[in-house]
């Protein structure tokens, strides 16, 4: 049954891309409020080819004031486990507009990769799922597993529904196991399996210095600065090699351990492959820690970032003393770091001390996601690291991801501890939310098989056998 699933995929590959085309094709940014009507159609969509691949009781759901989810299931294999399938149908915005080598609202075939915005991130996943899903429904008519596939549409707002989603229709969506398809792997070709994500707490800083901008020329150098104070802020972050100098940020901080440390040491990694993708200066050096290299320090270490900064623009540039500025400091948390707590020790540095005693306000920006870490063992992991051997042909490695997929917890937590098996799909040649988006063909068909032979591998174990 296996075997002829996946010489269906075989068989059925182009139309399995021309089911990503259409996807692709629909702009479902979620970033900016004014898609709402192409997220509706990506969710018609996505419940169309769910009903095409095979899955009953499809629907189109929306929990509060959310954006569309497309559900479907198949639950016609009793005493066998159930799969809880997960992949988001929104995406990000397209910006850099001149550096996109091709349209991004067309998937293209390029150099053995599909470019579009959403190819990787993660409508790539919605036709991995549901080629796997239609692989078996189409050839022996059943499937060696139930599966419930939930594909969200607000993911890269940070899902603010999907929990109160979890809630609404937790005994419709109960399963045994839990499998997502939006990590990487860590390279093309060598299959990963995700067991540690990070978590967000972001703040807005807003300086304020007075009522209106006065011209520079009459205030200049009497006035208290907005910009340049909102900076000095902001300069406080600078870690240079270092740890970040924010008080309190390691409280909490697990250690990595010699054995992580050393398999950490062993994944391949490329230095200058890493320089060339982000297209890094000349002159400017990694931020890395002392002590750290790349995966260790995006996987287990808390970062910040300034997403966002705002005081005048330079279009707009004139010779005034600017009176406000603002600014999103983005913070990744790791293992065993409390958000609340984070938020705090974040709000006391950013807010102590403000130059010129001007006014500064630190406010939590967006929902704070949590991080989460898992054993990588146990037959749910051993049927997902063996179907990986199988379709990548090649060992696969377990790996930490630097991102954050906020629900893959609570969800573990709702399914009494049900293990998660985040599988890659992207690559870090795959640009997710960045230019020249692409998903890596060959690995898109390997992640397929490796679909198909989780399924069964599953099916081989009791619900009770799962964890
Ligand atoms: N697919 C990413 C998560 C990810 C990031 C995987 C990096 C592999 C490497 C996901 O879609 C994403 O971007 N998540 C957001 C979450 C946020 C909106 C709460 C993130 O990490 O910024
Ligand atoms: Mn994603």
């Amino acid at each position: 049954m296996t075997q002829a699933a996946l010489d269906w995929l075989g068989k059925n590959h182009e139309e399995i891309v021309h089911g990503l085309a259409d996807l692709v094709a629909i702009q479902s940014i979620s970033t900016d409020g004014e898609h709402h009507a192409e997220i509706d159609r990506t969710a018609k969509l996505t419940c169309d080819m769910m009903r095409q691949a095979g899955l009953h009781n499809v629907d189109l759901l929306k929990v509060g004031g959310s954006l569309p989810y497309a559900y479907g299931e198949w639950l016609d294999a009793p005493g066998k486990p159930t799969v809880f399938l997960y992949a988001h149908h929104d995406v990000q915005p397209v910006n850099f507009v001149e550096q996109w080598q091709s349209d991004p609202w067309k998937l293209t075939r390029r150099d053995g990769r599909l470019f579009a915005r959403g190819a990787a991130d993660d409508k790539g996943a919605i036709s991995a799922l549901l080629g796997a899903i239609a692989a078996y429904r189409k050839t022996g008519n059943t499937l060696p597993v139930n599966v419930k596939m939930l594909v969200e549409g607000e993911e890269e707002i940070g899902s603010k529904y999907l929990l109160k989603f979890f809630e609404a229709h937790k005994e419709r969506i109960k399963s045994d196991v839990i499998v997502v398809c939006d990590t990487e792997n860590i390279e093309v070709g060598i299959p990963s399996l995700t067991y540690s994500l990070r978590g967000i707490v972001g703040v807005q800083v807003d300086v304020s210095t007075a009522k209106t901008p006065v011209h520079s020329g009459m205030a200049g150098g009497a006035l208290p600065d907005a910009a340049i104070a909102l900076n000095s802020i902001l300069g406080r972050l600078y870690w240079n090699n270092g740890a970040l100098p924010i008080p309190g940020m390691y409280d909490q901080v697990r250690t990595l351990t010699d054995k992580e440390r050393a398999a950490f040491a062993k994944l391949p990694f490329n230095a200058d492959k890493f320089r060339q993708g982000a297209g890094l200066v000349p002159t400017a050096r990694f931020a890395v820690e002392e002590g750290y290299n790349t995966y260790g320090q995006t996987w287990r270490r808390p970062a910040v970032t300034v997403i966002a900064q705002e005081a005048s623009s330079i279009k707009g540039a004139s010779n005034q003393v600017l009176p406000k500025a603002s600014a999103i400091v983005s913070c990744r948390i790791v293992p065993d770091q409390k958000p609340e707590k984070v938020l705090a020790d974040l709000t006391a540095f950013l807010s102590k001390d403000p130059p010129w005693g001007c006014e500064v306000k630190v406010t939590p920006a967006g929902p704070p996601v949590d991080w989460w870490m898992t054993d990588p063992n146990g037959p749910a992991f051993e049927a997902a690291l063996a179907a990986m051997r199988g379709g990548y042909d090649r060992d696969p490695v377990a790996i930490g991801c630097g991102g954050s997929i906020g629900f893959v917890g609570p969800l573990s937590a709702l399914f009494n501890g049900a293990p998660a098996l985040l599988m890659g799909i992207e690559d870090p040649a795959s640009n997710a939310h960045a230019p020249n988006e692409s998903l890596h063909e060959g690995d898109f068909k390997k992640l397929m098989a490796s679909l198909v032979r989780l399924f069964d591998n599953l099916g081989k174990l009791t619900p009770a056998r799962v964890k």
